[in-house]
This record gives C-alpha cells, structure tokens and sequence, in this order.
C-alpha cells in the first residue's frame, strides 16, 4: 500500500460565514482534498448546503472536491453538483435504490464515482459493483453531525473491504472521529483517505490548521508504513 495518507478536511466544521477564506486557509495549512458534506434533514437529521455553494467556492483552490451526498433521492441532484465543480461524488449505499446505477451515472458524467456505508451497513454491497467504482467511503460515526466519537468496530470493515478491492485502484475513506489517536488504527486497516472535521478546524486558525492536520498524517503515515 502507498504510504502517504490523503488528509481530507471536512467543512462542516469551518466558519461557514466564511466558507471560501476557511477553504483556502486550510488549503495552504495542508490540505490534500477539500471534503463537502451535503445533507438533507431526510436521509441525516441536518441540513448544510447545496451545489450552488459549492459551485461558489469552487475557484478558491485546485484540490479536488470531495463530495460526501448525505442525500436521498441522490440520484436527481448528481449532475448539479457535477457542475458545481465535484471531482468525487460519493452516494450512500443505503440512499439509492439502484446503487450500480448511480455509480455509473456519476462516472457517466466524468467524475470519480464513490459509495459511503453506515457503519451498520454490510460491506459486501460493494462486491458487485467493484467494477463501477473509485472509492469506498466507511463513516466510523453514525451520518449527520461532525464532532462525534469513532466507532471501533469499523476498523476490522476496512480490512474486509480492503480484501473485497484487492489490487483494483479504489480508495479506502474513513469518516468519523478521526484524530492523531484514532487515524492510525484505520490507517493499519487499509485506509488511504481520512476525512477529519473537528480534529483539523479545532483552533479556529490556519496555525492551528496546520498542526492539526500534520498531526493525523503523522500518526497515519507511521501506521501505513508498518502495515505496508
Ligand atoms: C458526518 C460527516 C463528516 C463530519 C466529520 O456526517 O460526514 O464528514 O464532518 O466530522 P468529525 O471529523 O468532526 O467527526
Ligand atoms: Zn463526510
């Protein structure tokens, strides 16, 4: 496996009063991706925001745009956040009724096509749809809030779903309680993508920004080795 983990802050816990500012700040503090987490008060019990947001902060980095969909219906809302500018579109498998189809929508529209599980959800729901995919999202907390703690017992899914995908190159995101403590745990597992909302925003500043985010990848890089 490749060493280097990808460190995916999540907006949901910027300053949204200042959402374009914090993106940037936290570009130049280290940020590997930028992770949007959109929610409809129907699948999560939260609301933030849609693709004409996302489409206004879209000119403030190059990262590539994570998409996390906490939305259902997804299907009717793909190709707005496609335009909105999303590199990754992430559905939840428990979201749509026809998961193979979405992920080929997603892809149909030229972007890297993702499904996210509860962590109660079973991984095999990927197994026939492996063929359509670019990345696994396991939420380690139960969808809808940031600032929750991580569920243990998904480190063992990550190994699973890391043999399910075998040499196929599909990425392994975790989201949920991610921290310096829990990173590495998931990072031995097989995870390559850690989303972190509160352990990188805690602070409120780009100093703190940067400590933050260098202290998960510490910690996950370490952890990634030794399992490599
Ligand atoms: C939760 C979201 C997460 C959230 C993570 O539903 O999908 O991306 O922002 O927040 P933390 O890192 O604080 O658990
Ligand atoms: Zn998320």
């Amino acid at each position: 496996m490749t060493a280097k983990t990808i460190v995916a802050p999540s907006v949901l816990s910027a300053d949204f009063s200042r959402l374009g500012d914090e993106i940037e700040a936290v570009v130049r503090a280290g940020a590997d991706w930028i992770h949007l987490d959109v929610m409809d008060g129907h699948f999560v019990p939260n609301i933030t925001f849609g693709p004409a947001i996302v489409k206004s902060v879209r000119d403030r980095t190059d990262k590539v745009f994570d998409c996390h969909l906490m939305i259902d219906p997804c299907d009717p809302f793909l190709k707005a956040f496609a335009d909105a500018g999303c590199d990754i579109i992430t559905v939840h498998a428990e979201a749509t009724k026809h998961l193979d189809r979405s992920l080929q929508a997603i892809r149909d529209l030229g972007k890297r096509a993702g499904v996210s599980l509860n962590p109660s959800t079973p991984e095999n729901v990927i197994e026939y749809v492996l063929d359509r995919l670019d990345l696994v999202l396991l939420m380690t907390v139960n969808p809808g809030f940031g600032g929750q703690a991580f569920f243990p017992a998904v480190v063992e899914k990550v190994a699973r779903v890391k043999a399910l995908i075998g040499s196929r190159p599909i990425d392994i995101e975790i989201d949920g309680g991610v921290t310096p403590q829990t990173a590495p745990l998931v990072a031995a597992a097989g995870a390559n993508v850690l989303v972190a909302g509160s352990a990188v925003f805690k602070g409120g500043s780009e100093m703190h920004y940067r400590e933050n985010i260098q202290a998960i990848r510490t910690a996950s890089d370490g952890a990634g080795r030794a399992a490599a």
